[in-house]
C-alpha cells in the first residue's frame, strides 16, 4: 500500500467556533485512515489555537505561506523560525494564488524554500498550468519549467525535501477537476522529470494533486499511479468530505 499525504489548506476561512468543531471530527478519525499523514494548514492567527487543539494527536501542522526572510523589517510576513516554534512542519510556497494575487516571484519562492528547509519544514511547491496554456498545448512546458527554475535557485540537495502539488489553475475552487487520466499524466511527467535529473535523490518524490478534489473522485485520483495525496481547499473545510477524501484508496 502506497502512504499517502493529505493537506487540508483552509485558505482564508475559519473562526474560532468552526476551526474547533472541524479538528474535533478531524482528529476522531485521523489515526483510522493507514499509511496516510494528514496535515492542516489554518490562517496564521489561527496557528495556536490549532498547535493546542491538535496536540497529541497524529496530524501535522503546516502553514499557508512563509516569509523570505529569516527576519526583520517585513510588515506582514511570518518567519520560519516563528513557524518553527509552533511545530509547523509543512509550509505551501507558491500557491498560485499566491504567485497571482500577491505578485510572488521564483526568487522568493525559493528563499522561501530554502529557509523552511534550514527550519526543518516541507515545503510543498504548488506548480500548475492556466486554462489558456493547457489549450494551446503548453502544460508540459510550463510544468517543468516551473520545476526546472527552482531547482536551478536551491540546487538539488535542498529539493529533494520538497513536495510536489500540481495543481491546475483552471482546477481550483472551480468544480472542475482533472480528469485521473489527465492528472496521471502530469505527474507521471514530473516523476519521470525529476528521475531524469537525479534518480538517487528523487526516486522517492512525493507529489500531490490539488484542484476540486472531494470525496466523489478522490478514490479514482488516488488510484493512479503517481498520485500520492492531495492538497484539498474547499472540501476540507467539510470534516464529512474530507474525512472520505483522507481515506481514499
Ligand atoms: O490548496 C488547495 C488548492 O488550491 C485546491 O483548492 O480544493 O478548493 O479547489 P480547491
Amino acid at each position: 500500500m502506497k502512504h499517502k499525504l493529505v493537506i487540508a489548506n483552509w485558505k482564508m476561512n475559519g473562526d474560532f467556533s468552526s476551526n474547533f468543531s472541524l479538528l474535533k471530527s478531524i482528529v476522531a478519525f485521523a489515526d483510522k485512515p493507514q499509511n496516510t499523514q494528514i496535515a492542516v494548514c489554518p490562517p496564521f492567527v489561527y496557528l495556536s489555537q490549532v498547535y493546542d487543539l491538535l496536540e497529541s494527536s497524529p496530524i501535522a501542522l503546516g502553514a499557508q505561506n512563509v516569509g523570505f526572510a529569516e527576519k526583520g523589517a517585513y510588515t506582514g510576513e511570518t518567519s520560519a523560525s516563528m513557524l518553527q516554534e509552533f511545530a509547523c512542519q509543512y509550509v505551501l510556497v507558491g500557491h498560485s494564488e499566491r504567485r497571482t494575487l500577491f505578485k510572488e516571484s521564483d526568487e522568493h519562492i525559493a528563499e522561501k524554500i530554502k529557509l523552511a528547509v534550514a527550519h526543518n519544514q516541507t515545503p510543498v511547491l504548488c506548480i500548475g498550468e492556466t486554462l489558456e496554456e493547457r489549450a494551446s498545448n503548453e502544460t508540459q512546458t510550463v510544468i517543468l519549467s516551473q520545476i526546472k527554475t527552482i531547482i536551478d535557485k536551491v540546487g538539488s540537495e535542498v529539493f529533494k525535501s520538497v513536495v510536489i502539488a500540481y495543481e491546475p489553475i483552471w482546477a481550483i475552487g472551480t468544480g472542475q477537476t482533472a480528469t485521473a487520466e489527465q492528472a496521471q499524466q502530469i505527474h507521471a511527467l514530473i516523476r519521470a522529470y525529476l528521475r531524469s535529473l537525479e534518480p538517487i535523490l528523487f526516486d522517492e518524490m512525493t507529489i500531490l494533486y490539488g484542484g476540486s478534489v472531494n470525496e466523489n473522485n478522490a478514490d479514482e485520483l488516488f488510484a493512479q499511479n503517481d498520485i500520492d495525496g492531495f492538497l484539498v481547499g474547499g472540501a476540507s473545510l467539510k470534516a464529512a468530505s474530507f474525512e472520505k477524501i483522507c481515506f481514499a484508496g
